[in-house]
């Protein structure tokens, strides 16, 4: 009876309890902790398939789904789904489920304390601290940039940007956004007002970016944006790493065309240790940890659970990346 149950690809092993509820619900097959593409045991299995609950390091693409022909769900664990080749998918009639809304505020959380971190120099202050650098009280040792007063321009005010939003409000920064139609509401929490992409740049004294990977948003913030910068300005991303051109702005940081850069996020991703970013003391880097509270990842991981379950009983999905896959003929 037990092998009545759908096959499930699973590509990482997950910390116990977190994929609790697909207990008895289907068979899976589990790969190994740290998998950066699929591993040859779930390969072997893909064309016997009904679901496959994936991480957003393992690239989805026509390859894996060709020799997936039964595949009725994907299920990523992972709000971001640029990962996987969502129009593949829809052609193929397979509902892709992704995790809105249980990594809001982890994320937002981050991306102030980056935003804070690069304001006060925390990294550079922390570094010379350890390796003797720290002589004395100077008056004029690691002076940083005051938040009270400042303009705050958040690209994507969607669910983190409002979020990043309200935290910000009690730093005391005035909210300016960018998005591809208004937001009433951040405009009556907030008296923000939404500004086309160049005046946010040109106005804001730090900006944080909140838009997903597309074709729209990669490369987004280039040299040409990153010169309408003011020079004091701070950027923040904890979105994806290629919504940033990485080349045009390590010379932005190079060059003074902006003060500095806080990132979570990384194109390429990992960052290899000896890329030029990292010799840069006005560029903070964190390895993608936005989400990255014992909570918010078990939230992530048990509405990817449903999710998956959802699209195994063949019932619509909650929390669908690719909605239109039920509206095709
Ligand atoms: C996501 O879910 O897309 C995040 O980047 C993970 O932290």
């Amino acid at each position: 009876m037990a092998n009545q149950l759908p096959l499930v690809l699973v590509t990482h092993t997950l910390p116990d309890g977190w994929l609790d509820s697909l207990h008895g619900r289907c068979r899976t097959i589990i790969g190994p902790k740290d998998a950066t593409v699929l591993a040859p045991e779930l390969k072997a299995h893909l064309s016997q398939a009904d679901g496959l609950y994936t991480l957003l390091t393992i690239r989805v693409d026509e390859d894996i789904l060709d020799k997936a022909p039964n595949l009725l769900v994907i299920s990523n664990m992972a709000v971001g789904v640029d990962n996987i080749d969502l129009q593949a998918c829809t052609r193929r009639g397979i509902p892709v489920g992704h995790t809105p809304g249980v990594l809001t505020e982890g994320t937002a959380d981050l991306a102030m304390a980056l935003l804070l971190a690069a304001a006060r120099r925390l990294d550079e202050a922390n570094h010379d601290a350890r390796h003797g650098l720290w002589k004395t009280w100077s008056p004029t040792g690691w002076l940083g940039a005051d938040l009270l007063g400042a303009t705050l321009g958040i690209v994507g005010m969607g669910k983190i940007g409002t979020a990043v939003a309200e935290r910000a409000r009690g730093f005391g920064l005035r909210i300016v956004y960018n998005d591809s139609c208004p937001n009433q509401g951040a405009e009556s929490r907030f008296g923000a007002s939404c500004l086309s992409l160049e005046d946010l740049l040109i106005e804001s004294d730090f900006v944080s970016l909140h838009v997903p990977l597309t074709g729209k948003t990669r490369g987004l913030i280039g040299e040409k944006a990153l010169r309408l910068m003011k020079p004091n300005a701070i950027l923040v991303n904890t979105s994806r790493g290629a919504v940033v051109n990485t080349a045009d702005l390590l010379l932005a940081l190079r060059e003074g065309w902006i003060a500095a850069a806080a990132l979570d996020v990384t194109d390429p991703e990992p960052l290899p240790p000896e890329h030029p970013l990292y010799k840069q003391p006005n560029c903070l880097i964190t390895p993608h940890i936005g989400s990255a509270t014992w909570n918010t990842r078990r939230r992530m991981a048990e509405r990817a659970c449903e999710n998956l379950l959802a699209g195994l009983a063949e019932e619509c999905l909650s929390f669908c990346a690719n909605p239109e896959v039920y509206s095709r003929e």
